[in-house]
């Protein structure tokens, strides 16, 4: 791997533990101003200091977030579709390569929709990225969406998204938690960070998620509703932190999510 690569990458997959919990605040870019995303800045802003990287859209950086921030940011640079619109795996490259580089991005991200009528239009546009990160030293993290049209999150399936999006020379994926995840873990080559997904019915059921996502080998997560949706994001991020660089168990991970909350004044 190139040395600039590695070097952004390292920015992101922590090398003190080998682990990275990213916080996803992208959802605007097709769901517009999804609940609690609504002023993306008043959202983003407390987490900053609790988040190992930001993903998100160039709008909501240069609009919400301060260019003096310290922590690395993975520029969603996919889109071109809405939730209301026919279909959301028609996704095209949204953002000029040039500008990523002077967003000063650690890694550019775009979804694949493997398994739609678009699935060769979103692999070559990975192609192309990783084509272009491997020119200026910038990963690439692939994220296998599944879109409204599919509703399968089986290993079989996400293996087989996660294996391509590899051998396209993506440098780390993004993918769902399913049964069997270390198969899909297994089956590519380079590093895996799960999404949380819609908010869950209770915090100890993200933190479950998380825990178990990484004792199958994912090296973190890269989570958005699940934690800013939360009453208390700060020590829920400050929670799943525990259990992503630290492997504590769910309960203990929990009790410092009740005390984080307790130590805000949050209850
Ligand atoms: C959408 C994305 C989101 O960033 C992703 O879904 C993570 O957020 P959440 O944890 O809310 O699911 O990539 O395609």
């Amino acid at each position: 791997m190139h040395w600039g690569l590695a070097n952004r990458l390292s920015r992101i997959i922590k090398p003190t533990t080998g682990r990275t919990v990213m916080l996803a605040v992208d959802h605007g870019y097709f769901l517009g101003p999804t609940r609690k995303l609504e002023v993306p800045g008043e959202t983003i802003r407390p987490l900053i200091p609790y988040a190992d990287a930001l993903m998100l859209t160039r709008g909501v950086l240069r609009t919400s977030v301060d260019a003096t921030a310290d922590l690395p940011i993975v520029l969603r640079v996919s889109g071109g579709t809405s939730i209301i619109g026919p279909s959301l795996a028609d996704e095209v490259i949204t953002t000029a390569f040039e500008d990523a580089i002077r967003l000063n991005v650690s890694a550019v991200a775009l979804s694949i929709f493997v398994g739609t009528e678009h699935e060769r239009q979103t692999l070559l546009s990975l192609s192309e990225l990783v084509n272009e990160g491997q020119r200026y030293g910038i990963p690439v993290l692939a994220v296998t969406a599944v879109g409204k049209e599919l509703g399968k999150r089986d290993a079989r399936f996400l293996s087989l998204c996660c294996r391509i999006a590899a051998e396209l020379g993506a440098s780390f994926v993004k993918t769902y938690y399913c049964e069997d995840f270390e198969k899909v873990v297994e089956g590519c080559p380079v590093p895996v960070v799960i999404a949380g997904g819609p908010k869950l019915d209770t915090f100890k059921d993200t933190l479950q998620l998380a825990h178990d996502a990484i004792s199958r080998g994912a090296v973190g997560v890269d989570m958005g509703r699940n934690i800013w949706q939360s009453d208390h994001p700060i020590a829920a991020i400050r929670a799943v932190r525990a259990v992503v660089h630290e492997n504590s168990p769910v309960d203990e991970a929990y009790d410092l999510f009740e005390q984080a909350k307790s130590a805000e004044g949050q209850t």
